[in-house]
């Protein structure tokens, strides 16, 4: 993928190509999921133009909140561009909470980012504490749901693809 945006460069509707190849796809697949660099570049443009919906996965860090903002604009960029129908923002997805007491993150500086979160109106669907249970996933190439079945990141998992699954 490192030279991939080097190469759309090169070619006319550069921020198209994705959408083209999924829709030769699309009697194929019930639903495809594109996971995104951690970059606003030439690639997440070719996720925002050809996906239906977005799920952000964010950290509870002031950086991510940053991030979060400059993703919005950049959603609002394409749909005025590059879209004929807005993408359904499903929502948020906090990953990697370091969880105190009762659930919530352990630090106050984590907890007053979930509460910036939280006014952004977007959906949070669901918080995925930092567990070594997915390190351990991770070096057996097995996805949670797999690796924990019955453990409550799986259960969030779950719910994730619920919610995607009912939005066709
Ligand atoms: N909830 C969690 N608890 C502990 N470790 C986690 C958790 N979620 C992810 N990790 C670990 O963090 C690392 C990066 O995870 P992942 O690739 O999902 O993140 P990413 O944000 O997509 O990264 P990139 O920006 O490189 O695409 C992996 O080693 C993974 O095991
Ligand atoms: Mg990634």
């Amino acid at each position: 993928m490192f030279t991939v945006g080097r190469e759309l460069d090169r070619l006319r509707a550069r921020e198209e190509r994705l959408g083209r190849i999924l829709a030769q796809l699309a009697d194929l697949c019930d639903h495809v999921l594109i996971d995104c660099p951690p970059a606003l570049d030439v690639l997440t443009d070719n996720a925002l133009s050809a996906a239906d919906g977005v799920l952000i996965p964010v950290q509870a860090e002031d950086s991510s909140l940053r991030a979060l903002r400059l993703l919005l604009g950049q959603i609002a960029a394409i749909e005025g561009e590059l879209r004929r129908e807005p993408l359904v923002l499903h929502g948020l997805v906090v990953s990697m909470l370091e969880r105190g007491g009762g659930g919530v993150a352990r630090s106050k500086l984590g907890r007053s980012v979930i509460e910036q979160f939280r006014e952004l109106d977007l959906p949070i669907l669901g918080t995925v504490p930092r567990s070594v249970l997915h390190v351990e996933a991770w070096r057996l190439g097995k996805t949670m749901v797999e690796y924990e079945p019955g453990g409550e990141h799986a259960q969030v998992y779950r719910a994730l693809a619920k919610v995607l699954e009912a939005s066709e």
